[in-house]
């Protein structure tokens, strides 16, 4: 069984005064089945530990550069994540595609530093609205995996979020038969590449995720979490969504 994960993206909101929600959250879930990741900016990841204690809430960060170190102004490590304590990273989320021009090998490359340095990589894939009114939803999920996935991808060490880039920031949810349909066709292309390992490989939906819909969204198939954005800077939001996805 995969364990189910709630993973929450500050995206660029978050000060020192936002880390009291972090202790709030530890302290609605002291005891939690399912993982709990929140990925604030970099900048706090440090207070953000510290605020989280010896709970097992987990800490990401939102991107990472595909070097070591270097020469590149502005850029964060995978290993500088993890020498923060950071256990987990979001990468290619359609914000950076399109923010950053990054392309799919650009985040393979990122996905593969990931893994090097020890964390477990957050892999978003997701069509736009062009790509859904033209029938291209599949085929565009599926070149993304293909191409953002470097080989010796493992439940232990990746996670793919699918977040319709229509669905993001907007309240307007995908339908439980479009969840169903790609979160299925993931799994498969998942297992024709990785063959058993897939089963081990978390599938997250993101997208305007709520307290109010969470529920039905996690009883789709192969939906194992949620990737949570608006809904996670709130203890008492993202609350609401660990609690329908400890009972789904
Ligand atoms: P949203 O963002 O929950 O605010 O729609 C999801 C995401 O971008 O990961």
């Amino acid at each position: 069984m995969r364990r189910k994960l709630a993973a929450g993206n500050w995206k660029m909101n978050g000060l020192g005064a936002n880390l009291a929600e972090i202790g709030k959250l530890t302290k609605l879930h002291r005891t939690p089945v399912c993982d709990i990741m929140i990925a604030p900016p970099a900048t706090i990841i440090t207070s953000a530990l510290v605020e989280a204690g010896d709970h097992a809430l987990a800490i990401g960060g939102q991107d990472c550069h595909a070097a070591t170190s270097g020469a590149h102004t502005g850029d964060i490590s995978a290993e500088m994540l993890r020498d923060a304590g950071a256990g987990y990273v979001i990468l290619g989320h359609s914000e950076r595609r399109a923010d950053h021009g990054e392309t799919d090998e650009v985040v393979r490359a990122k996905t593969e530093a990931a893994h090097a340095a020890g964390l477990v990589a957050v892999v978003c894939v997701g069509e736009t609205l062009h790509h859904r009114q033209t029938n291209s939803t599949l085929h565009v999920v599926g070149t993304q995996l293909a191409e953002s996935l470097p080989n010796g991808v493992s439940g232990a060490n990746t996670v793919v979020a699918y977040e319709p880039v229509w669905a993001i920031g907007t309240g307007e949810v995908a339908t439980l038969d479009q969840i169903a349909e790609v979160h299925d066709f993931i799994r498969a292309e998942l297992k024709t590449r990785f063959g058993d390992e897939a089963d081990a490989i978390r599938v997250l939906y993101g997208g305007s995720v709520k307290p109010t819909n969470a529920a039905e969204i996690f009883a789709v198939s192969n939906v194992d979490g949620a990737l949570v954005g608006g809904a996670s800077l709130k203890a008492e939001d993202f609350s609401g969504i660990i609690a329908a996805l400890e009972t789904a």
